[in-house]
C-alpha cells in the first residue's frame, strides 16, 4: 500500500506549563500541508519489521511495533484468526520533509504506517483508538493521525477537529540548524494565564483568508526559546520580512520558518528569493482534505 505522509505547520502553539510527566501542557492548532513522504507499507506473515530508514531510533518501526503490541493485547483483528505475533511489515519511506524541522516529518510517517497497517493487518481499529496507539508513538503522531486541520491538546495526545477554511500559500524556509526539541522546551517561558481568544483570532482569520490576518495571528510560544538557542531561526525570519512577508512564524520547536503569501505565484518568487540568499525554500499549501 501506497500512502501520502504530510508535513504539518503549527499555526498557533501556546506552551502551559510543565506536566508530572515532564512533558509541557500544550494546544496547538496543527494544519497539514502539501509537501509530503511516499510510505510504501507491504504486509508479511513473518513477523519482522523492517523500514529502510538510516536512523536506529525510526518512528516508523516504533510505530508498527505498538500497534502490533495493541493487537495483541486488545485482540482486534475481527476477520481472522488472531495471531498478531505473526504480523509483519516492510516499510520504505521517500523522504521529502526535512528531518528535525518542526514539520513533523517522522510523526507523518509513523502516523501514515498506522494507517495502513491498521488495514494490511484488518486491525479494524476506530480512529479513537488509533490516536491512544499514536500518542505512545510520538506527541505529533495522533494530530497526524487524525489528518486535517486539528486542535492537540495535553502534550499532543487529545485531538480535536477544527473545521474547514479556505486552503492558503505559504512559502517554507530551512535555516540550515538543527533545533532540539527538548532543548527548546526547556529553554521556553510557559504561559500563566489561558487565552481563548489566541484560537478564535485565528479561526476567524483562516475563515477570511487573508494571509496578512493568518500571519498576524499565528502564535508560537517557542519561537523566543529557539531564536534565542538558534539566531539564525531569527535572521530567516528577518530575510522573509526583507521579502515582503510581513508576519513571519515558526513552526513547531523549529527550525523551519514558514511566511503566508497571498498566491503560488508570490509563493514561487518568494521561495526564489530566499534561495537567492542561500536558503532552502519551499514554496506549498495548506492541504487538509
Ligand atoms: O515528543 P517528543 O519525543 O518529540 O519530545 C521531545 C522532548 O521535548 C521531550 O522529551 C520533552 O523534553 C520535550 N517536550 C515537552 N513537552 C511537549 C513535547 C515535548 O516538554 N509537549
Amino acid at each position: 500500500m501506497r500512502i501520502e505522509a504530510k508535513a504539518k505547520i503549527n499555526l498557533t502553539l501556546e506552551v502551559f506549563g510543565k506536566r508530572a510527566d515532564g512533558y509541557h501542557a500544550l494546544r496547538s492548532l496543527v494544519v497539514p500541508i502539501s509537501l509530503a513522504d511516499t510510505i510504501d507499507v507491504v504486509a508479511t506473515g513473518d513477523g519482522s519489521i523492517t523500514s529502510n530508514s538510516p536512523y536506529p531510533d525510526d518512528l516508523c518501526i516504533k510505530a508498527a511495533k505498538a500497534l502490533r503490541a495493541y493487537a495483541e493485547r486488545v485482540g482486534c483483528n475481527s476477520l481472522r484468526p488472531l495471531r498478531p505475533h505473526d504480523f509483519g511489515a516492510r516499510i520504505a519511506v521517500e523522504k521529502r520533509i526535512p528531518a528535525g524541522g518542526g514539520l513533523g516529518g517522522g510523526s507523518a510517517d509513523a502516523a501514515a504506517v498506522l494507517v495502513a497497517l491498521n488495514e494490511l493487518w484488518e486491525c479494524r481499529l476506530d480512529r479513537a483508538s488509533l490516536c491512544e496507539v499514536a500518542a505512545a508513538v510520538g506527541s505529533d503522531v495522533p494530530a497526524l493521525v487524525a489528518g486535517g486541520a486539528v486542535v492537540m491538546e495535553g502534550r499532543g495526545e487529545y485531538v480535536k477537529e477544527f473545521g474547514d477554511f479556505p486552503p492558503f500559500y505559504l512559502v517554507l524556509v530551512n535555516p540550515g540548524v538543527f533545533s532540539s526539541t527538548k532543548e527548546v522546551y526547556a529553554n521556553c517561558q510557559p504561559r500563566m494565564t489561558d487565552n481563548p481568544a489566541i484560537l478564535y483570532n485565528m479561526r476567524s482569520a483562516l475563515q477570511s483568508g487573508d494571509c496578512e490576518r493568518i500571519g498576524a495571528a499565528s502564535v508560537n510560544d517557542l519561537a523566543l526559546s529557539a531564536c534565542a538557542l538558534h539566531p539564525e531561526i531569527a535572521q530567516a525570519m528577518e530575510a522573509l520580512r526583507q521579502c515582503g512577508v510581513m508576519h513571519p512564524a515558526m513552526t513547531g520547536s523549529g527550525s523551519t520558518v514558514f511566511g503566508l503569501v497571498p498566491s503560488e505565484a508570490r509563493g514561487r518568487e518568494v521561495a526564489a528569493l530566499m534561495e537567492a540568499k542561500g536558503y532552502k525554500a519551499w514554496n506549498v499549501h495548506s492541504s487538509v482534505r
